[in-house]
């Protein structure tokens, strides 16, 4: 049978050829993931900033927006929701994947793989401020799980009309929100380490084989760490949005009556 290759040595049979890995229809240009970062992040962070100002529009009926739980009473001259928002920023800023996102789209640090820095200066790494509060992260996560617990008590919250049950799309949007919160947080590379991490050997360790099969359980997570922490991001928004036009819209009515 003819192969189309011939053999180098006499009478030996011929090799076949390997397919050729078919080149893809189209290469994204590395410049376009930074870009999309830059645009993402920066237009999240103009409407967080908005929307924490507020101080109002963030509550209707069972409804309460992420960004203003847990509730803070009007305490000082300041929008309650700055009371509580530096806590899950500090927390997304000082991530391990959010600080490889922002230090390439944001700071060309460098932008891609394989792909030239442009600093010229000298590297401080996360030894100055505010870079230096990276090391905090571990902080940030604690005070974020606190965070979530209101967040999931609100998730039921929204279920619950006078003690009955009630599902509407509010109650769906904010279950949805919390949930890929909880992913995030329990994708956290500090919670990995916290949990099964500094071990040198399991079966020696307290509560060892428990660590391990914890460890095992998050490292599944954690390999979706980055697209968790998109999701989530945008569930935030999502979230919010939805409660302020339900809130718009209930006002609306009111005032037409
Ligand atoms: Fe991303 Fe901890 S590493 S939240």
């Amino acid at each position: 049978m003819a192969t189309g290759a011939t053999s180098p040595v006499p009478g030996a049979p011929a090799a076949v050829a390997a397919p050729r890995a078919r080149a893809p229809a189209w290469r994204a240009p590395w410049w376009l993931q930074p870009l999309l970062v830059v645009v993402v992040l920066t237009g999240f962070g103009l409407y967080a900033t908005w929307a924490a100002f507020q101080g109002h529009g963030h509550r209707v009926g069972p409804y309460l927006s992420p960004f203003y739980s847990p509730v803070i009473g009007d305490v000082g001259p300041i929008s309650p929701a700055l009371w509580i928002l530096w806590i899950p920023l500090l927390f997304r800023a000082t991530c391990y994947y959010y600080r490889k996102a922002y230090y390439r789209s944001f700071f060309w640090d460098p932008p891609a793989c394989a792909v030239g820095e442009r600093r010229r200066g000298g590297y401080h790494g996360e030894t100055v401020f505010p870079f230096l509060l990276s090391n905090l992260h571990r902080f940030f996560l604690y005070l974020s799980i606190v965070v979530l617990a209101f967040l999931w008590y609100d998730a039921v919250e929204a279920f619950l009309d006078n003690g009955q049950l009630r599902i509407g799309l509010g109650s769906v949007i904010l279950l949805v929100n919390v949930t890929l919160l909880t992913l995030y947080a329990l994708s956290c590379h500090s919670l990995r380490h916290l949990l099964g991490g500094n071990v040198d050997c399991y079966s020696c360790a307290v509560a060892g084989n428990a660590r391990h099969g914890l460890w095992k359980r998050l490292s599944v997570l954690n390999k979706r760490h980055a697209l968790y922490a998109w999701l989530s991001l945008f569930s935030v928004l999502i979230a919010d949005v939805y409660v302020r036009f339900f809130a718009a819209a209930v006002e609306g009515l009111r005032v037409l009556r």
